[in-house]
């Protein structure tokens, strides 16, 4: 019987809407190609900026709600000018992964052949590491204020605190332990700033201790995040699943994937370990409205993610396929512009979709 997986898409603003067309595109192809094992079904949502200038919401009042049917969500990019970046982010992705408690956020740092990179490690073709993020909490817990405007020009005061629960630190360090248990090495390295932030980040170091004792079998490390960022660059050899807070992985996430080349090959998923609700995939990268329509934005990035979520669709052998496709492509050297390539959006899927067909021959 054939399966059916029911997708929303929210293709977003800017470049989101190309990559997440190219996205389906190959994702069309692999359910072409499974001869009846699996298919697809989108809806698509128009969520995003436009929508907001529109209707003054980022997403509509039952959204969140609506995408608790679904398999999964894939989604593009968010941001546009004309609506602040705060608004935009609040009101759509973070809306989602909060509402939906996507708790745990996977972002892969891998070297892809042929991608120009930037670390001078001699066996960077081998390395490659897990940054996991907590997702819902932390320095993106949204409480605060602002307040005494009343005061006059140049004396507001603005509050932003973090939120570190022992349930949220111990599910994301749980998690990447078990993460690190599939993996071939076994080691969790788990970074905060518990020498400044003494209230929060020695509550998650604490969390970190107690839960690595049940893993005797996984190798634990404990970093600062200035040396992690460091570290990043001068050992990436050391790093195999890496588990921080949700600002500090934010943040780690782009080092790793300029390092590797570009935010444009980066993938990442807003995962609810438990199912209790869908995840949703997405590039790492934003809307970049500066190349938005042009046709030479990195599809790589989304692309990935698709290869994420098929993996967590149950769909093992494929998202292998396509994550092997896409290395392939890149090898061969068909890269956009952002990478040192010459090629546009399409060149590229339709490379990977040619290689997809010679990996599943060849399966
Ligand atoms: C990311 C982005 C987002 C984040 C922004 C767009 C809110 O930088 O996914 O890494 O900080 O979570
Ligand atoms: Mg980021």
């Amino acid at each position: 019987m054939t399966k059916k997986f029911n997708i929303a898409v929210i293709p977003g603003d800017g470049v989101g809407k190309e990559v997440v067309a190219e996205g389906i595109k190959v994702l069309n192809h692999m359910a072409e190609q499974s001869n009846g094992e699996f298919e697809f079904e989108y809806d698509y949502y128009p969520w995003g900026c436009e929508y907001y200038l529109e209707h003054g919401k980022m997403i509509s009042d039952d959204g969140v709600e609506k995408m608790r049917g679904y398999d999964a969500i894939y989604f593009g990019a968010v941001g546009f000018p004309g609506v602040p970046d705060h608004v935009s982010l609040w009101g759509l992705r973070l809306a989602i992964c909060q509402g939906l408690d996507q708790w745990a956020n996977i972002r892969p740092v891998e070297f892809l052949p042929g991608v120009p990179r930037r670390v001078t490690h001699p066996d960077a073709d081998n390395l490659n590491w897990l940054l996991i993020r907590e997702n819902s909490e932390g320095e993106y817990s949204g409480i605060g204020g602002r307040n005494f405007d009343g005061r006059g020009e140049g004396q507001e005061v603005a509050v932003q605190t973090s939120l570190f629960t022992e349930k949220g630190c111990e599910r994301i360090i749980r998690f990447a332990f078990d993460t690190a248990r599939t993996r071939k090495r076994k080691k969790v390295t788990s970074v905060t700033k518990s020498n400044a932030q003494q209230y929060g980040m020695v509550l998650w170091d604490e969390v970190f201790e107690r839960v690595s004792k049940e893993y005797p079998d996984v190798e634990t490390d404990q970093w600062l995040v200035d040396a992690m960022a460091a570290q990043f660059v001068m050992h990436p050899e050391d790093l195999e699943v890496v588990v921080a807070s949700n600002l500090f992985a934010d943040i780690l996430s782009d080092l790793g994937s300029a390092l590797s080349g570009s935010l444009g090959i980066a993938s990442s998923a807003n995962l609810n370990p438990e199912g209790r609700t869908p995840s949703m995939f997405e590039s790492v990268h934003g809307s970049a409205p500066d190349i938005a329509g042009k046709g030479i934005a990195n599809p790589i990035g989304t692309i990935d993610s698709a290869s994420l979520m098929l993996d967590h669709l149950g769909l093992k052998k494929e998202a292998k396929a396509l994550h092997e496709a896409i290395r392939a492509t890149t090898g061969k050297g068909i890269l956009t512009r952002d990478i040192g390539g010459n090629y546009d959006t399409e060149d590229v899927t339709g490379t990977i979709i040619e290689n997809l067909s010679a990996v599943t021959d060849k399966a």
